[in-house]
């Protein structure tokens, strides 16, 4: 019988094996993600845009990231549950940092939560760790910030950004993060940040030399067509089996197909003898 994966399972697997990561947002999508043996489900800000129809993940706040953490939560038997904070919810102060990261364990039922940035955020993850809430850090291209880099754009592609990008991995994992997602970077960044520090990095478009690697689900499964990044791959693509099932559902009702005699409830002749007043 597997058993529940916790974060010092995740930081012992480090140079021994790779981890796995995907997001979900749903019970159903969390029952089968958990199923399949994922070491990590990450509710991600991505709900904004996957799931809520958004252009961006700026606009989704606390109040639907616990109420889809929570459902994730119940569908996740053995899968670490982590709740991606939201934007504005940690950015402003520590305090309020702390306050919205204990909401995802006490409301959310999750296991740790993900916020995005660098040394700039490392007062933040220091508080919410030694408040005993694991932490796991994103570099790289975090949504977020899309604003500021203009648009999402691989980033670390210079030297200079690439130097950065180590030292804030180095004080996320001072900080206390327990894991570090890394976003649309070169693999020879993602391949140096793996190497500098002791925690295990997680990529997204960051390569192979990763510890681990998470995706997206709408995307692995083929469900959000707006784009796809090229970073991902489609290992199925579950639109059309879902177009053409609900084309046959929709033709059946119109002529009349269905529901046929096994969907329907009958009543006993007697009970329709009085019914009818006879
Ligand atoms: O919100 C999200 O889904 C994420 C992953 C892409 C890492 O942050």
């Amino acid at each position: 019988m597997s058993k529940k994966v916790t974060v010092p399972d995740i930081m012992s697997a480090k140079g021994k094996r790779k981890l796995t990561e995907i997001t979900a947002y749903d019970y159903p999508t969390a029952l089968l993600a958990d199923e399949s043996g994922m070491d990590m489900i990450l509710v991600g800000d991505s709900l904004a845009m996957v799931v809520l129809g958004q252009e961006d993940t700026l606009s989704v706040g606390m109040t639907e990231m616990l109420h889809h953490t929570l459902a994730v939560s119940r569908g996740a038997k053995n899968s670490l549950v982590i709740g991606d904070m939201p934007f504005l919810s940690y950015q402003a102060s520590v305090e309020q940092a702390v306050i919205n990261a204990g909401r995802f364990l006490k409301e959310g039922r999750a296991g740790a939560v993900k916020l995005e940035g660098g040394s700039r955020v490392a007062p933040q993850v220091k508080a919410i760790a030694e408040a005993g809430i694991p932490v796991q850090g994103h570099l790289g291209l975090t949504p977020q910030s899309a604003q500021q880099f203009g648009g999402f754009k691989v980033q670390g592609k210079t030297a200079e950004a690439a130097k950065i990008m180590i030292e804030d991995a180095r004080a996320l994992e001072q900080a206390g993060c327990f894991s570090i997602v890394l976003e649309a970077i070169p693999s020879a960044i993602a391949e140096k940040i793996t190497h500098s520090v002791k925690i295990p990095t997680i990529g997204i478009g960051a390569g192979k030399a990763c510890d681990g690697q998470v995706l997206v689900i709408h995307d692995v499964l083929g469900l959000y067509e707006r784009f796809t990044p090229r970073f991902v791959k489609q290992y199925t693509k579950l639109s059309e089996p879902i177009r053409q099932a609900l084309a046959r559902y929709r033709e059946e009702v119109e002529k009349g197909v269905f529901p046929g005699p096994e969907h329907s409830f009958t009543m006993s002749e007697e009970e329709m003898r009085k019914l009818s007043g006879e």
